[in-house]
């Protein structure tokens, strides 16, 4: 096993100073591991580096640059060729974004995913957690959705350089020697307890948790409930939302399941959602609570692409990895709505 000086190993952590990433590397200092982060900051901020320092006492070695640099990909690796795992985060994601500019999303995504197999080809290094998503189901036959359960035609292009992603790896690890995980986050909600790290959206949030929470706080008028007359119980599009906490224990889980040999084959998929599916005006009656707050909404139109209901059989995901998301909705929002009210007071 490849160890540091220190008798730590060594994680690399791609786009660890975005949201689920900066969660995972607090996560992953704080099992032990010595985390090297990657970022092109494009859609995050240094100081988020620092935050994780805060929190856990060690500030992360930290390298700006843009993996779709296949050169400077090369180097890095080349001084670094005594990693333990890497756990690939950084990628655009913004459905709507991803529709107006393809090419953009395809080069990031899928130049940036080529680069690091490339790097762990030449390098011999062994290990990669992929960060896919329930997007891949589109909307499933049957739920709640397994593993198993087939991919659906991508209805973002965000979406089908996920689905890409995860055949590149298919195909790619028996070729190269190379394990990965691929985890299927379903819809990560929250922030850090410690509120100085959280979810820190460019520009207008597309998503239903910063969107409520920069309501309740006034920087948005009133939050838009996409829809009212799907068919489900209240009438709103349900998901799995899932605490970003759990889900940075989780990518522990699997780098560990990696370093220690217990993967069952080269190539793994696991769901990571709680299995409970929660309706938006469940989510925004969760807010209300915690925050003691009203929250101002009205309803409008479907969202275009959106799907009716999705939430994970975590069935495979809680036998196999021994990993079981421990927080539900309210602690979500109750975290998020911490992390708005710090955001603020300027604290980012
Ligand atoms: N919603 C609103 N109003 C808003 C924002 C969202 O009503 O202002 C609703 C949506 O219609 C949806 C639910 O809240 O029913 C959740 O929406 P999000 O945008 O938070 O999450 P999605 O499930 O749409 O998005 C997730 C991932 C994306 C992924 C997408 C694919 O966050 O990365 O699934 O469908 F691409």
């Amino acid at each position: 096993m490849k160890k540091t000086s220190e008798q730590k190993l060594k994680v690399l952590v791609t786009g660890g100073a975005g949201y689920i990433g900066s969660h995972t590397v607090v996560a992953l200092q704080q099992h032990g591991f010595r985390v090297i982060v990657i970022d092109n900051l494009f859609n995050s901020h240094a100081g988020v580096i620092d935050r994780i320092g805060e929190i856990t006492g060690v500030k992360p070695e930290f390298h700006e640059f843009d993996l779709v640099d296949t050169d400077k990909t090369d180097s890095f690796f080349a001084s670094n060729a005594d990693l333990a795992g890497i756990i690939h985060f950084a990628a655009y994601k913004a459905v709507g974004e991803s529709m107006e500019n393809p090419l953009m999303y395809y080069r990031n995504n899928l130049v940036s995913l080529m680069n690091i197999l490339e790097g762990m080809r030449n390098y011999k290094v062994a290990n990669l957690v992929f960060s896919s998503s329930c997007t891949v189901y589109g909307q499933p036959d049957e739920l709640p959705v397994k593993e198993t359960s087939p991919v659906k035609e991508a209805l973002s292009v965000y979406g089908n350089t996920k689905q890409m992603s995860e055949e590149i790896l298919r195909f790619s690890v028996g070729a190269y020697g190379i394990k990965t995980i691929a985890l299927r986050y379903f819809n990560p909600v929250g922030a850090h307890e410690s509120a100085l790290i959280g979810e820190l959206p460019r520009g207008v949030p597309n998503n239903l948790a910063p969107f409520i929470t920069q309501t309740a706080i006034g920087r948005r008028d009133r939050l838009s409930v996409f829809g009212s007359d799907y068919n489900t119980p209240d009438g709103t599009p349900i998901r799995d939302y899932i605490h970003v906490v759990d889900l940075a224990e989780a990518h522990v889980v699997a780098v560990n399941r990696m370093i220690g040999n217990k993967t069952k084959s080269d190539y793994e998929i696991f769901n990571l959602g709680t299995g409970k599916g929660y309706s938006v005006l469940e989510a925004i009656r969760s807010f209300e609570k915690v925050s003691g707050q009203k929250l101002p909404y009205k309803f409008v139109g479907r969202r275009s692409g959106d799907i009716e209901q999705v939430w994970a059989d975590t069935s495979y995901a809680n036998r196999e990895l021994g990993w079981k998301a421990e927080k539900d909705l309210d602690d979500m929002m109750r975290s998020a709505w911490k992390w708005e009210q710090a955001l603020a007071k300027g604290n980012k």
